[in-house]
């Protein structure tokens, strides 16, 4: 790595969360992802979902169609979690390598959730195969009850749900997505080698003001939701420490302009067009620009157990401007950092 203070060059980086949808929308936002990422777990929460070995193989035919010519983009496959899940469909899948994880998503949590797992018991026997094989389970930590506040549901996760899990499986490679609280920090922080997290870029700039102080921001809303200040400082203290748990997973997810400006504004911030230009900032700022590599492109590779890329990328200290909305295929799409000047540029 040459670190002089206005470049940066690093390994190529991953992208370890990420939505591409199908379709028009996903051969507009491809190209971004492949710019700037080698790999990318690409989430399932298709409608339908992605839910057997066979449907995920097809999908990744769709992506890889959509990667730009003379570009080497590599689709991480996952599975999407229902009560009705075959173990033995997922083992066949991982040991092809056509799956490269599954996804928990509780039903009701997030986007395209409803398929999701109705009782973490109903389970059971496909995560004791996952942690058999060495399968990594990726998963959306939220509880959904009506009587738990939105900006505590992550946190009452951890303690009804994911932390029991973690007991009863020490063997089985769990990914947190998406953190967004102190609480989350801490966990992963006390957890064994075998629990990681991903951190999004708008968690590491944004907290909870961004979408309602002033009006309401829809295109500063996802899921998880922003928390207070004192989240986003802890998440940025997790990504910058050097901690090997902590690795860039973007959590992209286009949605529409007109779907997410509506009277039930959907849940999801597309930052694939300048991710790794959002993220780098926010190590700079903290100072830790010598810790972005291994956030970016090692910790998530080893944590998988996959090699790591071939290959640098550059980024400079240059400002560039983020247009106000890009083309997502049958309609706009609004950015993160919308009509903002970011201080780095991916070069190469
Ligand atoms: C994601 C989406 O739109 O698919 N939305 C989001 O707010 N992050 C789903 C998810 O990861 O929760
Ligand atoms: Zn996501």
């Amino acid at each position: 790595m040459t670190n002089p203070a206005d470049s940066l060059t690093i390994r190529r980086p991953d992208d370890w969360h990420l939505h591409f949808r199908d379709g028009a929308t996903m051969r507009a936002v491809v190209p971004h992802t492949a710019r700037q990422f080698a790999r990318a777990i690409v989430m399932p929460n298709l409608s339908p979902p992605v839910t057997t070995t066979a449907l995920a193989r097809a999908y990744r035919e769709r992506l890889l169609e959509a990667v730009p010519e003379g570009n080497d983009f590599t689709p991480l496959m996952t599975a999407y979690l229902t009560d009705q899940t075959d173990a033995d469909d997922l083992a066949a899948g991982f040991a092809d390598g056509v799956l490269t994880a599954a996804k928990l998503y509780p039903a009701g949590a997030t986007t395209n959730s409803s398929h999701g797992v109705t009782d973490i018991a109903n389970i059971e026997s496909v995560l004791e195969r996952m942690a058999a094989i060495g399968m990594p389970l990726c998963v959306h930590g939220e509880v959904t009850h009506a009587d738990i506040d939105i900006f505590d549901r992550e946190a009452v996760f951890i303690d009804r749900i994911l932390s029991p899990l973690v007991d009863r499986m020490p063997h089985l490679k769990v990914i947190f997505e998406h953190i967004t609280t102190r609480q989350a920090v801490e966990f992963v922080d006390g957890a064994g080698p075998n629990v990681g997290a991903t951190i999004t870029p708008q968690h590491l700039h944004i907290n909870r003001n961004a979408i309602l102080v002033g009006g309401i921001r829809p295109h500063m809303f996802c899921l998880p939701v922003a928390k207070r200040e004192e989240h986003r400082l802890a998440l940025r203290r997790a990504a910058t420490s050097g901690s090997k748990k902590y690795f860039l997973g973007t959590d992209s997810a286009p949605h529409h302009r007109h779907a997410k400006e509506s009277d039930c504004g959907c849940a999801g911030i597309f930052n694939a067009p300048y991710a790794l230009e959002s993220y780098v900032e926010v190590f700079d700022e903290v100072g830790a620009l010598g810790q972005f590599e291994s956030f970016a492109s090692f910790n998530g590779p080893e944590f998988y157990g996959l090699p790591v890329n071939e290959g640098s990328v550059t980024l400079e200290k240059v400002d560039v401007a983020v247009p106000e909305e890009v083309d997502g295929g049958d309609a706009s799409i609004v950015p993160f950092h919308a009509g903002e000047t970011l201080k780095w540029r991916l070069v190469s």
